[in-house]
């Protein structure tokens, strides 16, 4: 399919691409590095005089980490044309390499030309061939130790969580009986699923704890003084889709660990356990590091260990035991699910947590490629999906890719923005927006919001970082969906 617009990329200074790549690259580089750093120290302080076999593999890990700490450190510096991904492998290495070249045969092939959305999801393959071509650090999760300290500072949100859905549970007779109550409900889960996508650590280079706890709060009062910040609500039809189901399966394109993979789960479980619409739900996480808070499928497992363990949240005192007592009481519930297949992680055998499928299907989440080729660039992956009943695709980058990353004007249908995909499967976007593609909005609205971007441009505290934050934040969250077959 090829749209009748170009990518976005750097070329437009005033993008949010080329911010990207001056100033939150080198931070999401040097935040690497530092975590490479600090663990080939941890690795230093283990070298035990004593015994020899284990000093020798401890000194050739912390020898290969260095090895990679310098290569990205010079990528950090490297503003030439990014070279080819090395046979290392893994997956999509040709998928990448091709479309790199044919990027070079039209003099688009720097940082500051390439397109965003290739250039982006190619840096994050490229890192990942730092790691895989060690012996030693292929597992290694450069993310990993920010994602979990992120979470852990999400506490208190997610025990009011878990108090609301023990709630649910204590009147679930009451709940059923009414269709309404149900849509209610309905409503406080879709959104605050959505705003769980609001917490994203590739964007936290510049937010507060503040602005994290924020983004965070959940009930329905913040949920209603969120709503005008809603671009494009299609609520209603999701709803009055779901209720056509019976026993049905959801599929989950996963985006970021910690807070809003938690949030997914309790929406996946309030439709599973209260509702007679879905019992299955497959979740689809990537399967290397990604876009530093994506879920992999370690995240994944270790959020229900996480979760169980009382004493990984700071808040979790005495005076919270009763909300800890909701929480394990959900966990639990959700450990069942995944126990008796209710629950799934879509990935191949082998991996935690691993199920029946070849990797294929997974592989295609972290090439660079739009969804609207998925049927004939990743059939196994199209033909997964075509057997779901809703695929929700959570978040920003999961947005770019649906739309191609291109510059449709904000009055688009997403219909027509996601191209041939329209009408293969139902599918929902969630996503706060953090890029410069929207799409699905009046015309009106987007001249309003170019009007109050400009504002906020010429405000005379706001830098232009600042400008991109509020805007690109706060600018509002899409839902998109086509819910017919
Ligand atoms: O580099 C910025 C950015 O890539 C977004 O523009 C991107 O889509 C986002 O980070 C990740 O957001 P999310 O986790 O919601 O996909
Ligand atoms: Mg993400």
């Amino acid at each position: 399919f090829t749209p009748p617009y170009p990518p976005y990329d750097p070329t437009d200074k005033s993008g949010f691409s080329y911010d990207t790549v001056v100033r939150r690259w080198p931070v999401i580089l040097t935040s690497v590095v530092d975590a490479l750093h600090k663990t080939c120290h941890n690795l230093s302080l283990q070298l035990d005089l004593g015994d020899q076999a284990n000093n020798d593999h401890v000194k050739r890990r912390i020898e290969e980490g260095k090895g990679i700490i310098e290569k990205v450190s010079k990528l950090k510096f490297d503003l030439n044309s990014p070279r080819k991904i090395p046979d290392d492998g893994e997956a999509s290495v040709a998928v990448y390499n091709t479309e790199l070249q044919g990027l070079a045969d039209d003099n688009r092939n720097t940082w500051f030309t390439a397109p965003w959305l290739f250039a982006e999801c190619y840096l994050y393959r490229l890192l990942r061939s730092y790691f895989v071509q060690t012996e030693h650090w292929r597992s290694y999760d450069p993310f990993y130790d920010q994602k979990m300290k992120t979470f852990q500072q999400s506490g208190k949100s997610i025990f009011h969580i878990a108090k609301t859905m023990h709630e649910i549970g204590v009147s679930e007779k009451d709940v059923q009986s009414d269709p309404e109550n149900l849509r209610v409900l309905f409503s406080e889960m879709i959104q605050m699923c959505l705003w769980g996508n609001a917490t994203d650590l590739s964007l936290l280079t510049h937010m507060s704890q503040a602005d994290i706890h924020q983004l965070q709060s959940v009930g329905k009062e913040s949920h209603a003084a969120r709503k005008k910040f809603i671009l494009r609500d299609d609520e209603e039809t999701v709803w009055n889709y779901i209720r056509t189901l019976k026993d049905s399966r959801l599929d989950f394109i996963l985006d970021n660990s910690g807070f809003e993979l938690f949030t997914d789960l309790v929406f996946a479980d309030f439709l599973i356990t209260y509702t007679p619409y879905v019992s299955k739900v497959v979740f689809h996480p990537k399967l290397i590091p990604w876009f530093v808070s994506d879920v992999t499928p370690p995240d994944f497992r270790d959020t229900f260990a996480t979760l169980s363990d009382a004493s990984f949240f700071p808040l979790s005192t005495t005076e919270l035991q009763v909300e800890n007592e909701y929480l394990q009481e959900m966990v639990s519930r959700w450990k069942k699910y995944l126990d008796t297949g209710v629950f799934s992680l879509s990935v191949p055998v082998g991996t935690p947590l691993g199920g029946s499928t070849s990797s294929q299907p997974a592989e295609f989440w972290t090439t660079s490629r739009p969804y609207w080729d998925m049927e004939t660039e990743a059939p196994e992956t199209f033909s997964q999906l075509k057997g779901s009943d809703l695929v929700i695709f959570k978040g920003d980058l999961n947005f770019r890719k649906l739309t191609g990353d291109v510059q449709w004007p904000a009055w688009t249908p997403f219909s027509d923005a996601i191209g041939p995909l329209a009408g293969s499967f139902p599918l929902l976007s969630l996503r706060t927006n953090k890029a410069d593609v929207v799409v699905g909005v009046s015309k009106e609205t987007a001249e309003e919001l170019d009007a109050s971007a400009t504002c906020l441009a010429t405000s005379p505290v706001t830098t232009q970082e600042e400008v991109h934050h509020k805007v690109l934040i706060l600018g509002g969250g899409v839902t998109g969906v086509i819910a017919a077959r």
